[in-house]
Parts: structure tokens; C-alpha cells; sequence
């Protein structure tokens, strides 16, 4: 078996074994991915400091999110259809994300529902919802989450509507997937993912067929979004959903300052500094870029955490120097989950976590708490370059 060492090496096993519409699904940004491709690119223009001769034994990579304990500061994001990159996937990613001590957080649009899981483990997960029109479903899927005894739940405030994404558009993307001669062909070559998939009886969007009404084609994202998402959300109704959940609230997808700070007058818990992975507004900055600003506007009085582009243990160690309480990865696990199943999102944490706690001790650092900007070096204008004129 190929040796790897890297979260790349994981994204090409993965491309090799599962079908071209769900990896082009994880693999793809918004219009032309100019962000998709920031996020990561980004990353790369902050270097680390080296310090030696520092005491570098007893390092640790604990920290908490939301007040829970976890093993480094990364929580497995929402990530929709994990269940069609792997059988079961979402389960499987579960599973990992609790033997590991990190959270995992179960998508609205998964396809093992909120009860699989939850039967699957033991561990309390995440739950992460859309901010929909329907307010009895709505309603619904937080019961089910606290019936479920889900330890935060985190509302995904960056999806009114839904960036285009080409590549499902030409795909056809759907769940289950629909049979064209290309779909068939290319799925013929993808031998064992199929296999596994014939069985499981999890080929659905679990939490959505059979529970939202109206639903034209519940096989299809882009339909389901089109009707059931909120175009007119404002801050009064974020802070009617804060208000159905009684423990932690995360907001993902904040992005500007001015939002920061309304994030925090709605009483959430923490926020994620997010483009959505670079699938939303094409031509919105990097989130790393972005963090700065985010820190300085509401950093001491809210946990801030950073998703998108994180596909290293030193991009973890650069976010959190920069400010943040943990990150959050979607396609560093899915990579792995497509590649190996299980042992696949095992392998992408335990490869994070050994570059973020050897880049951490060659920073001359014990701990992830110690970590702060002094540990970076950072382009001058990284985070004034571009600026709104407000
Ligand atoms: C859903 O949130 C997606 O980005 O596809």
C-alpha cells in the first residue's frame, strides 16, 4: 500500500475511487474558483518563524471549541453528500472524528440521518443547519438534533442562495445519481466504491426525504435549495433560530467584520470565519485574509474558528496563531473518507496533527495555547490590501 504522508496524497486515491460527480462535488468553487483556490494559496504566503533551543518535549496539541474538550483545534466540518463519497460515510467520519477527540459535524444535506449516526456512536456530534423558510421543519430538525443529544449546533449563515458550481451543473449531480450513459461509464470504472454502495440502504438525503414537505426532487441540491432556502434571512430571524437552541450556536460563513459583530449581538457561541470553501461569492477574499480583521472587530468577546483552505497541520498552526480558538476541515477528511473509508479520515487527522505538533515545536512552542502572531512572519499588507470603502 502507497505510503502517505501528506493530505495530498489522500486526494488523488480518492479522485482514482470515487466517481467524477462526487469528487468534482468536494473538488469544485464557485464561477471560476478564484477564491477556492485563495483559500489554499493564501496560506502559503504566511511563514513561520523558526526559534531553537526552546524546550520542545511535552508538547500538546489539546484545546477546547465551545467549551468541549478537544484533542487539536480542528473540527471535522459539515460536508454535504459525505455519504456518496463513501458508503455510509458520514457514520464513518463520526466514528473517526470520536475515536480521534475532535467534533464532527453532520450536514443537513447528509445522507445518513441525524438518528444513523446518532446510533452509530457514542460521542455527542454537531449538527449544522441551512437557514430554510420552513419553520415546522426547521423546528423539527432541532428536536431531532437535541433528541440526539448533539453538543452544538452550527448554522450555516452564507447560503441564502447557492453559488453556481459548473461542474455539478455538468455532472448533473444528484443523490443517488442519476443514470446517463456518462454517469454509467464513468461509474463502471469505480468498481469497488459502487459495490459498496449496493450495500447499504443509505443512498438518500436522510434528513430531507421523507421529512420536508414540497420538495420537488429531493435528489437534487440545487432544487432543494432553490425552494427551500431563505432569500430574505435577516438578523432577527438568526436570532429566532439562536433562541429554538439552548446550548452552543456557532454561525458559519462570516466574512466581514460588520458581520462579526452582528453575530455577536444575536447571542451566538462562536463564529467561523468561512467563505464556504470558496463555493459561495467567487472573488471573496481567503478566509485566512480575512481573519485578521475578524479578530480585531469581535476576537475578545466571541470564539472565532476558521474554515476553508486548511489542507495542513501548519495551516491550522497559522490560523490559530492569527487568533483562532480552532478550525474546522471539510475536504482535508473527505479526501481520506473517499480514498479508505474510515481509516481514510483517521489518516487525514493523524496527519494534521503530527504536522501541527512538529511545526509547533520547531516554532519552539509546548502548546497550541502559546501559539500567537509572534510565531509568523506575515506579508505587511496581508490583511489591509484590499479594502472596503465604507
Ligand atoms: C453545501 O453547503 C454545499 O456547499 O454544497
Amino acid at each position: 500500500m502507497a505510503v502517505i504522508t501528506e493530505i495530498e496524497d489522500l486526494r488523488k486515491i480518492y479522485k482514482r475511487r470515487v466517481p467524477k460527480m462526487f469528487y468534482d462535488y468536494a473538488e469544485s468553487g464557485s464561477w471560476t474558483e478564484q477564491t477556492f483556490r485563495e483559500n489554499s494559496s493564501d496560506f502559503d504566503l504566511i511563514k513561520l518563524r523558526q526559534r531553537i533551543a526552546m524546550d520542545m518535549d511535552n508538547r500538546s496539541t489539546k484545546t477546547t471549541m465551545v467549551g468541549q474538550e478537544v484533542a487539536m483545534p480542528v473540527a471535522l466540518a459539515p460536508v454535504g453528500l459525505t455519504g456518496m463519497q463513501h458508503a455510509d460515510g458520514e457514520i464513518k467520519a463520526a466514528k473517526a472524528a470520536e475515536k480521534f477527540g475532535v467534533p464532527y459535524t453532520l450536514s443537513t444535506m447528509s445522507i445518513c440521518s441525524i438518528e444513523d449516526v446518532a446510533a452509530h456512536t457514542s460521542a455527542p456530534f454537531w449538527f449544522q443547519v441551512y437557514t430554510l423558510k420552513d419553520d415546522d421543519f426547521m423546528k423539527r430538525l432541532f428536536d431531532r438534533a437535541k433528541e440526539a443529544k448533539c453538543s452544538a449546533l452550527v448554522i450555516t449563515v452564507d447560503l441564502q442562495l447557492l453559488g453556481q458550481r459548473h461542474r455539478d451543473l455538468k455532472n448533473g449531480l444528484s443523490a443517488p445519481p442519476k443514470l446517463t450513459p456518462a454517469s454509467v461509464a464513468n461509474m463502471m470504472t469505480k468498481i469497488p466504491w459502487g459495490l459498496e454502495m449496493l450495500g447499504t440502504k443509505r443512498r438518500f438525503f436522510g434528513n430531507i426525504v421523507g421529512h420536508a414537505k414540497g420538495v420537488t426532487d429531493p435528489s437534487s441540491l440545487s432544487s432543494w435549495t432553490a425552494e427551500a432556502f431563505d432569500q430574505s434571512l435577516d438578523w432577527e430571524r438568526i436570532k429566532q433560530f439562536r433562541s429554538w437552541w439552548d446550548g452552543p450556536v456557532i454561525l458559519k460563513g462570516i466574512l466581514d467584520p460588520e458581520d462579526a459583530k452582528m453575530a455577536l449581538n444575536v447571542g451566538a457561541d462562536a463564529i467561523v470565519c468561512s467563505n464556504h470553501g470558496g463555493r459561495q461569492l467567487d472573488g471573496a477574499l481567503s478566509s485566512i485574509r480575512m481573519l485578521p480583521q475578524i479578530m480585531d472587530a469581535v476576537g475578545d468577546k466571541i470564539e472565532v474558528h476558521l474554515d476553508s483552505g486548511i489542507r495542513s497541520g501548519q495551516d491550522v498552526l497559522k490560523a490559530v496563531a492569527l487568533g483562532a480558538k480552532g478550525t474546522m476541515i471539510g475536504r482535508a477528511y473527505t479526501y481520506g473518507l473517499g480514498a479508505m473509508g474510515e481509516a481514510g479520515v483517521t489518516k487525514a487527522l493523524e496527519v494534521i496533527h503530527k504536522e501541527l505538533d512538529l511545526s509547533m515545536g520547531l516554532c519552539g512552542c509546548q502548546s497550541v495555547e502559546d501559539l500567537d502572531p509572534s510565531n509568523l512572519l506575515i506579508p505587511e499588507d496581508f490583511a489591509t490590501r484590499w479594502q472596503a470603502s465604507v
